[in-house]
């Protein structure tokens, strides 16, 4: 490849390449959860001086999962899945939208960040007896064929390696009942519909994450920062991964953001296939 055609691959790409994430398998990383998940009660104690975990989580998140649980979907739902519930922000939301007769069952690979889910919820008074926590892997669910109608999940995808995104998303096809919904919410390449000036900003601020994330180059910085914590998730063009699948289809997505980084939110549904 010559000179000018390198450039011209690499100015296309610019912002809109998909990483390899830094790790092998999700489960190489749950013990750094574990840990994470630890630290978040010491903190609770311990005044830091740092922006951590807890509060990036809660704080950055906010925006993207108000987003992702506004609209009809939520209402008509009675048996809800919420996969990768980490510290619970998405789960709380998801509490406090919907009501009686909607059973939600929050799932992660970690025992701890399902202990600090629980323990989220029990603060902000919120645990009700349709709410359990199950101990289970996003790859291999323990659910009968087509037993939710909405599977819901923020900041998972993206932090699953490209093999283990696809086992994720036929188990989540195969959980859902036909009709069923999923939303999805991922860091995000997918700008196309974007005005040029703020896909541009959107494509640098990508560009600069993914420099740091690569091979994990950033992580004593961020380890430093965020007091243990490493980037998991990054970029991902999930929207080109649901249309390859054969029972699926995805309906609309919404852009937010997460800090200034860039935020898909995907609704799908299951077809009769
Ligand atoms: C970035 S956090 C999710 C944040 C959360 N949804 C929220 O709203 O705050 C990712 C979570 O996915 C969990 N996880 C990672 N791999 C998983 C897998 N294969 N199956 C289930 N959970 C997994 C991690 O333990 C972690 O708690």
């Amino acid at each position: 490849m010559n000179l000018w055609s390198n450039i011209r691959t690499r100015a296309h790409q610019f912002g809109l390449r998909q990483v390899p994430t830094w790790f092998e398998t999700s489960e190489s990383v749950i013990d750094q959860f574990q840990t994470i998940g630890k630290k978040l009660k010491i903190l609770k104690f311990i005044p830091n001086p740092f922006p951590f975990y807890d509060w990036i989580m809660g704080f950055y998140e906010r925006e993207s999962n108000r987003e992702a649980l506004r609209g009809p979907i939520l209402e008509r739902s009675r048996k809800i899945l919420d996969v990768g519930v980490g510290t619970g922000y998405l789960l709380s939301r998801l509490v406090k939208v919907t009501g009686e007769g909607q059973e939600i069952i929050a799932v992660d690979l970690s025992p701890q960040m399902l202990k600090d889910s629980e323990s989220y919820l029990s603060r902000h008074d919120q645990l009700t007896s349709r709410i359990s926590f199950e101990l289970a892997d996003a790859r291999k669910l323990p659910w009968e064929d087509n037993t939710f109608d909405l599977y819901v999940s923020s900041y998972l995808f993206d932090l699953l390696p490209e093999p283990e995104l696809i086992q994720a998303l036929h188990e989540m096809e195969r959980v859902l009942e036909p009709d069923g919904y999923a939303i999805l919410i991922t860091m995000t390449t997918e700008l196309d519909e974007l005005p040029w000036f703020r896909k541009s900003v959107y494509r640098l601020m990508n560009e600069f994450y993914c420099l740091g994330y690569h091979k994990g180059r950033w992580n004593p910085v961020w380890r430093f920062l965020f007091a243990g914590y490493a980037p998991h998730c990054r970029p991902i063009a999930l929207g080109a991964c649901l249309r390859k699948m054969d029972n699926l289809v995805l309906s609309y997505t919404k852009l937010s953001r997460v800090s200034l980084f860039p935020v898909r939110i995907y609704y799908v549904r299951k077809g009769h296939g």
